[in-house]
């Protein structure tokens, strides 16, 4: 098994003193060595990531990301940033499919297929988010439907490309504030569904919803989740640094 994939977005915050402050702060505690057995991974704004690469500096062990990418190079797309453009900022790994994008900037398995294509592309680790509704989990179809999300996305790869994916499952009822952490029991179904279909064949299958410091070991625990994607727990350093011991410290970070 390859390291345990422990990460966080900071979606819409943090200016450019805070971010530079955390990272300073980790760069200070992992240094150039990092944690034996785990991967950190950071995905800050756009307008903080050059920042955050330049505090963690050259050799630093924790990998960047940007929230999201467009899938062509460069053009006429206001608003926009491109994979070439967020790689020059200091991005490694390019998050795609964020449920909040999907539901508010009308993301769907369409430009999240353009988009994991492009990140590949320019060498950089796609992230693929997905994750079902309440409503779809209710009904008992939560398996079937994150599986055609991530087809949708991510067949016809080569098994060269698809060992470069990360896959992070996560399921909207469990996001945020208004979320509800899901429970182990919970999580197994759709983690044998992804586990059979994608175990072994990608980076990582990581799972993010309501990650905190209580429930971060059962969950890593969970067969075939070899990562964990963290919004508010690890918005401060001490949470997120308390995550990274306790996953470096879980027996699958030495498998
Ligand atoms: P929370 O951990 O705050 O629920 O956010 C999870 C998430 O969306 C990570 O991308």
């Amino acid at each position: 098994m390859g390291p345990l994939w422990i990460g966080t977005s900071w979606k819409m915050n943090k200016g450019l003193a805070e971010a530079r402050r955390y990272a300073r702060g980790l760069h200070d505690h992992l240094g150039k060595t990092g944690l034996s057995g785990v991967q950190p991974f950071i995905i800050p704004s756009f307008t903080a990531l050059a920042a955050t690469r330049d505090e963690l500096g050259a050799e630093s062990p924790v990998l960047l990301g940007v929230q999201n990418a467009h899938w062509d190079d460069h053009g006429a797309w206001t608003g926009e940033v491109s994979v070439p453009q967020a790689k020059d900022a200091g991005a490694q790994l390019v998050e795609i499919g964020h449920s909040e994008r999907r539901e508010h900037f009308g993301e769907t398995v369409a430009t999240t297929r353009l988009k994991v294509a492009a990140a590949l592309a320019h060498g950089l680790v796609p992230l693929l988010c997905i994750g079902e509704s309440a409503e779809v989990n209710q009904a008992g179809e939560s398996a079937p439907f994150i599986l055609q999300q991530a087809a949708g996305a991510l067949d016809g790869l080569t098994p060269e490309q698809l060992g470069r994916v990360l896959i992070a499952y996560e399921p909207i009822w469990a996001i945020g504030e208004n979320g509800r952490p899901a429970t182990v029991e919970e999580l197994r179904e759709p983690f044998a569904a992804l586990g059979r279909e994608y175990g072994g064949r990608t980076s990582g299958l990581l799972y993010g919803g309501s990650v905190n410091l209580d429930n971060a070991e059962d969950l890593l625990g969970i067969d075939h989740v070899t990562g964990l994607f963290v919004g508010r727990a690890a918005w401060e350093l001490p949470g997120y640094l308390r995550l990274l011991q306790m996953a470096a410290a879980h027996p699958k970070a030495g498998a």
